[in-house]
């Protein structure tokens, strides 16, 4: 497939650092383990972006070669495997992975990936790991004033931004808001993006891509018309053919409720952000019941003290307040479901799900070439 016969036929194309998408959405990394190879490489053939996540990937991948990988190589290999029929791809790698931060972003750039896209903290040292060549660095934010430190900072460094995502509090995962300021009028997309979009025009007019809450067409459609560059969608690309979540996380989201998601918090992930999850899942239920045993076997999630030495994972000592998130969302990724119970996380918008799609056909539903009927 000739990706740059793929047009979209409503929506305009998406250029960062010179490189014209045709499609201007980009599935938004999914970890863990949920957007790998097979999803972020057909969203790439689709004429979108493909992002894998770099979440516990050397894990992943060392289990599905056989052999042991690094962080380093997993983030190589996978970016490799994404980009080999063509297409633009990246990786999504969080701050709050700290220890395999770097080591993450080397193994993309060295693979030649289009996009690193980084969040769950301000990814301030992001241009200095080292130099980004052709790859955009592209930072995720929640306001304009995270967006206005990060400029201030990388302009020290000599870099600005190639692009942002705006991600909204409808998402899945880990929301850059408090509890309290989740649901305010002010935090709605629509409302924090006029002065992100402001900002980004201040430091350099960089694309400004949206995310949290975008679901269908018309939804991409009204962005575009107010003013955004393209969209970053998460949950209708985790229930598609090609997404690695198990059939049982898959079946979770096809069948949960409004009232099913929920944003947990005391217990909550031990990064310490507010995590979107269906309220059924087995690791939040026996967290709730204030008697679940640690299990952590992994040390992933890794934040620094004040004098910078990595402190231990809060989940690793009890589960009182946190949940182990890492073999909680492994576990949803069929890595080691007999040993842990699953954890799923999704976007507000799950409940509108009601049907596993291929890329395919989510992409021509997204770029308005099929016309479907949502429910709201
Ligand atoms: C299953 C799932 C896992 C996610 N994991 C990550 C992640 O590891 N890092 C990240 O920055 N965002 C993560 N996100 C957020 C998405 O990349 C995306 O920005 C967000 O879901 C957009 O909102 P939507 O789901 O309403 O489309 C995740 C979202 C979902 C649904």
């Amino acid at each position: 497939m000739i990706i740059n016969d793929i047009m979209s036929e409503t929506l305009p194309s998406l250029t960062i650092k010179g490189k014209t998408i045709p499609v201007p959405v980009i599935q938004g990394g999914m970890g863990v383990g949920i957007s790998l190879h097979p999803l972020a490489g057909a969203v790439a053939r689709e004429g979108g972006i493909g992002i894998i996540s770099s979440a516990c990937l050397d894990r992943l991948v060392s289990k599905r070669t056989g052999k042991k990988h690094n962080s380093y190589e997993a983030a190589y290999e996978e970016i490799s495997l994404a980009k080999q029929n063509g297409g633009f791809a990246g990786i999504n790698i969080m701050c709050a992975l700290a220890r395999d931060y770097n080591d993450s972003v080397k193994g993309a750039l060295d693979a030649g990936a289009d996009v690193i896209i980084s969040g769950a903290g301000l990814p301030l040292s992001l241009p200095a790991v080292q130099d980004p060549k052709d790859t955009a660095l592209i930072p995720i934010v929640s306001s304009a004033r995270a967006l206005e430190i990060i400029c201030k900072k990388w302009e020290k460094l000599g870099y600005r931004p190639d692009a942002v995502v705006l991600e909204g509090p409808l998402a899945g995962g880990h929301l850059g808001f408090k509890m309290d300021q989740i649901d305010i009028d002010a935090n709605r997309l629509e409302n924090l993006f006029p002065p992100v979009k402001d900002m980004a025009e201040k430091y350099g007019d960089f694309p400004v891509i949206v995310a949290g809450g975008i679901y269908s067409h018309e939804d991409i459609a009204a962005f575009m018309k107010a003013g955004a560059d393209g969209v970053q969608m998460g949950t209708r690309f985790l229930a598609t053919e090609e997404s690695s979540a198990s059939s049982d996380y898959k079946h979770a989201v096809l069948t949960a409720s409004d009232d099913d998601i929920i944003v947990a918090y005391d217990p909550g992930s031990p990064c310490g952000l507010p995590f979107r999850i269906i309220r059924q899942s087995p690791m939040y239920v026996s967290a709730l019941s204030k008697k679940r045993k640690p299990k952590c076997d992994k040390g992933y999630v890794l934040l620094k003290d004040r004098e910078g030495k990595f402190s231990l994972c809060p989940a690793k000592e009890s589960n009182e307040h946190h949940f182990c998130i890492c073999n909680g969302l492994l576990s949803s990724a069929n890595f080691n479901p007999e040993s842990e119970e699953p954890l799923y996380t999704v976007g507000t918008n799950a409940n509108r799900v009601d049907k596993i799609l291929s890329v395919k056909n989510l992409m021509d539903e997204l770029t308005g070439k099929v016309c479907v009927q949502t429910s709201v």
